[in-house]
């Protein structure tokens, strides 16, 4: 059969509540036009996260039963720890309550001020982790990042001339450890290749720096590369993150993502007397080191999940959601960039909206507009969360404006993201109608999550902000 279908049956059913648009546009002004703001009801389809909105398995449930809530040693970190230790191959696990959890107790053990971080594009939170202990998160993407539209399948590489140059330049002494994301979530969910991944490992190991993988997104980065990398096609997924575990000293893991839980994280390494630092870190703000600011039956879940997120139907089908939604887009012209990833589909809101300067925020407007017209919850990926700073010429794929269309794990269905696309389509139709807009209020540090802003003084048939359009909605 060539039809992929969804692996898994619907057993659980979550209503939808829907809005008109009229509602939306109230709804969006009193957000002040920032999406993080608006209540999870008032969304038709939410595709504002990957991260934490995975459907659970009847395994997963059945294990959080089995959940052992002692407060010390309990049989849910034991399995846990089995299981990472089999797919991760790193012995020493300290569970955490999210990634950042993580970022914050690695970096403030091994990060000091003055440091260099380099990681092909680190994601917001991890760079936030490592600035505020006075050290530069340093971005090193590949050349082929910056070009959106093109074929390359590995855009996710970190440069390694750049990393080169920068280890001779900087040393040991400035550079506590190498990051790199898999797959690459600040540079569209891009992969990185193995070969770029051993290769980067074996930079770091010469100048005798460690090498930590953010692995939130590991099973879909592998996925990736048994579809593209030369010589990896007829292999398992599993022994393919066996082997670009082996080329690191450990991970931090968000399970939010590919843990297919919806709270949950972890550190994985084999020093074990770094384990034991982290562990008393631990102890001060998340818990006890056997469950770290989860419950025993989050553990349970998560290590269900870790082995389910690495099944090739899983995989499969995870593949042509994605593929199903970007061809869909592409249909009506709108400019994504390309190839898709797995965790979601980006559109290029620069090229979308032409008529926008880049102060005018065109990812922010867009991600308002498809709101507006569908009630779809996207996330700009952009200037608004980078920060100018970040859209310098060096800044990656951060320097463009995107509009990150994210696909919650076993959530929603082929018309759900036949709704989408028509959304879409609808707003590419009158996209010249579509707003600028300006901030009014921020925050020092990650200001997407909670900054407010106004559309600007446009065209009088503006269709972010002001203007009840005929446009029909649900
Ligand atoms: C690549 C990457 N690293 C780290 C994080 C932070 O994880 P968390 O949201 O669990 O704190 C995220 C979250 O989206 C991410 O995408």
């Amino acid at each position: 059969m060539k039809t992929i279908i969804e692996p898994f049956r619907i057993k659980t059913v979550e209503p939808i509540n829907f809005t008109d648009r009229q509602q939306r546009q109230q709804i969006l002004a009193k957000a002040g036009y920032n999406l993080f703001r608006i209540k999870a009801r008032e969304v038709i389809i939410d595709l504002l996260t990957d991260s934490g909105t995975s459907a659970m398995s009847s395994e997963q449930w059945a294990a959080i039963m089995r959940g052992d809530e002692s407060y010390a040693g309990c049989e849910s970190f034991y399995r846990l720890q089995e299981k990472v230790r089999q797919i991760f191959g790193f012995r020493e696990l300290i569970p955490v309550h999210q990634g950042r959890a993580a970022e914050r107790l690695m970096f403030t053990r091994l990060v000091k001020e003055g440091d260099l971080v380099p990681s092909n594009t680190h994601f917001d939170t991890t760079r936030a982790n490592i600035e505020v202990r006075g050290a530069c998160a340093v971005d090193l993407p590949c050349q082929e990042a910056s070009d959106l539209q093109s074929a390359y399948p590995f855009k996710g590489n970190i440069d390694l001339e750049a990393v080169e140059k920068f280890l001779q330049e900087h040393g040991k002494e400035r550079i506590p450890l190498g990051m790199l994301v898999v797959s690459n979530n600040a540079c569209a969910g891009q992969p990185a290749s193995l070969a770029n991944i051993s290769a980067y490992s074996r930079l770091l190991k010469e100048h005798n720096i460690k090498f930590y993988l953010d692995a939130a997104r590991f099973a879909e980065n592998c996925y990736m590369i048994k579809e593209h990398e030369p010589g990896q096609a007829g292999r398992p997924v599993r022994a393919i993150a066996a082997d670009i575990f082996r080329q690191a000293d450990g991970c931090l893991m968000s399970a939010k993502k590919d843990g297919l839980v919806n709270m949950g994280g972890f550190i994985a390494i084999n020093d074990g007397a770094l384990a034991e630092e982290l562990r008393q870190s631990l102890i001060l703000t998340e818990g006890f080191p056997t469950y770290g600011g989860l419950s025993g039956r989050d553990l349970e879940a998560m290590a269900v999940g870790l082995e389910e997120v690495l099944s090739e139907n899983y995989l499969r089908y995870r593949r042509a959601a994605a593929d199903y939604l970007a061809r869909g887009l592409q249909a009506h012209d709108i400019p994504i960039v390309t190839p898709a990833g797995l965790h979601a589909v980006y559109i290029d809101a620069t090229a979308m909206l032409p008529h926008l300067k880049a102060g005018e925020l065109p990812g922010q407007a867009l991600a308002c507009a498809l709101y507006l017209e569908g009630g779809i919850r996207a996330c700009e990926i952009g200037r608004v969360m980078f920060g100018e700073a970040a859209l310098s010429p060096d800044g990656g794929t951060a320097r463009h404006d995107l509009v990150r269309l994210a696909l919650p794990r076993r959530v929603y269905s082929q018309s759900h993201y036949d709704y989408v696309i028509e959304a879409a389509a609808n707003v590419y139709k009158r996209r010249e109608q579509v707003a600028g807009l300006r901030i009014t209020e921020q925050p020092a540090a990650l200001r997407h999550f909670t900054a407010r802003f106004e559309p600007l003084p446009v065209a009088p048939s503006a269709g972010v902000p002001r203007t009840v359009s005929a446009s029909p909605s649900p």
